[in-house]
């Protein structure tokens, strides 16, 4: 654009004058240098530039990307902001009287003349290019009452201020600009201290990482923020009005779209880069909430790691404890076989004492006792010996409940099966599996003392056959729910339990290459899910 402002033609006017121009952009370019927004230092512009013009109206059109920001003052001072559509390379003094609904009359002097359009006798204008170095154009426009009141000398010392002008609105981007950057890297910097605490309960976490969003955006005051992960939900800022413009952005945790994290305004602002937010700020949020994905990631990964250690530190006790009772199993079987042997071979002595044959009934009984804990302490060690078939579940469950059914009477407890049909076959020891379904029933039965249901699931799925045994008995807390596969722990009275139930379980199941899982709430009642590999055929 060939157009710029010319020197002042009236080189003998009076000095107060140009004093009085002087100081006009002195103030412009202060201005610019102020913590404003860009509208707010537009519409401050704006009337300081109408204050000495005695126009009737003043406007100041700024070139954005795809817009026009327009700054408006009238004769009262009242001042507003409002955005136009521009095509690029729209800027020139004839655009703007297309969109301003002026009649252009022609360049003079440097300034470009215009009427409104329709009523050429009651008003006229003058637009005054204002050549800033870093962007496209920017343009005053100064309307007048009468046909001839805006004049070359009434639009004087805008036409002096045009330069400040031009250095004022390149500085303000750029102080704006700074500013915005500033506060990208402060809430950035705060987000990447609260790392450190990421392990802190999620809710906290969440609150504080909303608090942060406010601050960075362009109005403070008006911005709300919030957080969406899973169910976990925080706002910020003033939550209680409804935003009137809202920027999103996915939170994702390892490529899975978990929830979102959002900016609003809770009133209108004039239209920028992305409704009234600027790219900056989109960018921003989109990296905030990059940042957040990758700190819950950790999160998350840090909670697994010390599930899984937690659960290996488990497995690798059971097996110590497992080797442990294999060995005394074994030590104790060659003698136990020999009490039990003698003693029934002393009981067939003739003349024997009936309180020495009594005597010798209470060692055998004893002896069996010993050698039952014994065999149950080989199958947790997974010492027994096992005679591997196709074995169908369900059949197995059957078996399981019908030895059991008189006592579910007694205990007013009611089966309730839901049986995979077709179920396959695992490749497991018929006894063994029928071990695990009466163990398990039994301690869901004796978990319900009011009695309940006692709901026994099988299904397929993944290469293997899933047996869930749920009851609705008293539960367990955490740290009895840890203890549990360890032999001899139980919270029986002496009679009830030995304790061997569930490590039994553990080791058949281990045995069989399958898994066990078990969640208990206190009060709510128990569920334990085993898991056992299918031969590979139904
Ligand atoms: N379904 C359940 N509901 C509530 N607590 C349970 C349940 N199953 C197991 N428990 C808890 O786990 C402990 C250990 O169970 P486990 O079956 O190994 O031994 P036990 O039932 O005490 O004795 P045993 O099974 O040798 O007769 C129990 O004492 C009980 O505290
Ligand atoms: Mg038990």
């Amino acid at each position: 654009m060939e157009a710029v402002a010319q020197p002042n033609p009236n080189a003998g006017e009076p000095r107060e004058r140009s004093q009085q121009a002087l100081t006009l952009g002195e103030r412009l370019v202060r201005l610019a240098g102020l913590e404003f927004s860009q509208v707010d230092f537009l519409t401050a512009a704006c009337r300081k530039l109408a204050g000495g013009s005695g126009a009737a109206a003043l406007q100041l059109w700024v070139p954005e990307a795809d817009r026009w920001l327009r700054a408006d003052v009238d004769a009262s001072g009242a001042a507003s902001v409002t955005d136009l559509p521009r095509t690029s390379g729209d800027s020139d003094g004839a655009a703007i009287c297309a969109l301003a609904a002026l009649e252009p009359v022609g360049w003079d002097h440097g300034l470009f003349v215009a009427r409104p359009a329709g009523q050429p006798d009651q008003a006229s204008a003058m637009l005054v290019p204002v050549p800033a170095a870093r962007s496209p154009e920017a343009w005053l426009v100064v309307r007048g009452d009468g046909p001839d009141y805006v004049t070359r000398r009434s639009v004087d010392a805008l036409v002096r201020a045009a330069g400040p002008l031009a250095v004022a609105l390149d500085q303000q981007r750029a102080v704006a600009a700074l500013r915005e950057r500033v506060k990208e890297i402060t809430s950035l910097m705060r987000l990447s201290r609260l790392e450190a605490r990421a392990d802190e309960d999620l809710d906290v976490l969440l609150a504080e990482i909303a608090d942060l969003l406010p601050p960075a955006w362009q109005y403070p005051g008006i911005t709300a923020a919030g957080l969406v992960v899973d169910a976990h939900t925080a706002v910020a800022g003033p939550a209680d009005r409804e935003p009137v413009a809202v920027l999103r952005a996915p939170v994702e945790i390892g490529d899975r779209h978990r929830g979102e994290i959002w900016v609003g305004y809770v009133e209108p602002r004039v239209a920028l880069d992305d409704g009234p937010f600027l790219r900056e700020e989109r960018e921003l949020l989109d990296t905030f909430a990059r940042h957040v994905g990758a700190m819950l990631e950790r999160r998350e990964s840090r909670e697994e790691r010390a599930r899984l250690e937690t659960q290996l530190r488990h497995a690798d006790r059971l097996a110590t404890i497992g080797t442990l009772a294999a060995g005394v199993a074994h030590e104790l079987n060659e003698p136990l076989g020999a009490v039990l042997g003698f003693s029934q071979l002393a009981r067939r002595h003739e003349d024997l004492p009936q309180a020495a044959e009594d005597d010798l009934g209470k060692i055998e009984a004893a002896a069996l006792h010993a050698r039952e804990i014994v065999r149950q302490l080989m199958l947790f060690a997974r010492q027994a010996p096992t005679e591997v078939q196709p074995v169908d579940t369900n059949q197995v469950v059957h078996d399981a409940l019908s030895m059991l059914s008189s006592r579910c009477r007694r205990a007013r407890v009611t089966p309730d099966l839901e049986l995979g049909d077709p179920l396959p076959k695992v490749r497991a020891d018929r006894s063994q599996l029928q071990q695990v379904v009466i163990n398990l029933a039994v301690n869901a039965i004796q978990s319900m003392p009011e009695g309940g249901p006692l709901r026994i699931v099988t299904r397929a799925g993944g290469g293997a056959v899933e047996l869930i045994v749920t009851d609705t008995g008293v539960g367990m807390p955490p740290e009895v729910a840890e203890k549990v596969f360890l032999p001899f722990f139980t919270t029986k009275e002496v009679n009830e339990g030995t304790g061997l139930g569930l490590a039994v379980v553990h080791g058949i199941v281990t045995a069989h290459g399958g898994t066990i899982a078990l969640e208990s709430a206190v009060g709510a009642g128990t569920t334990v899910r085993v898991s056992l590999p299918t031969d590979g055929h139904a």
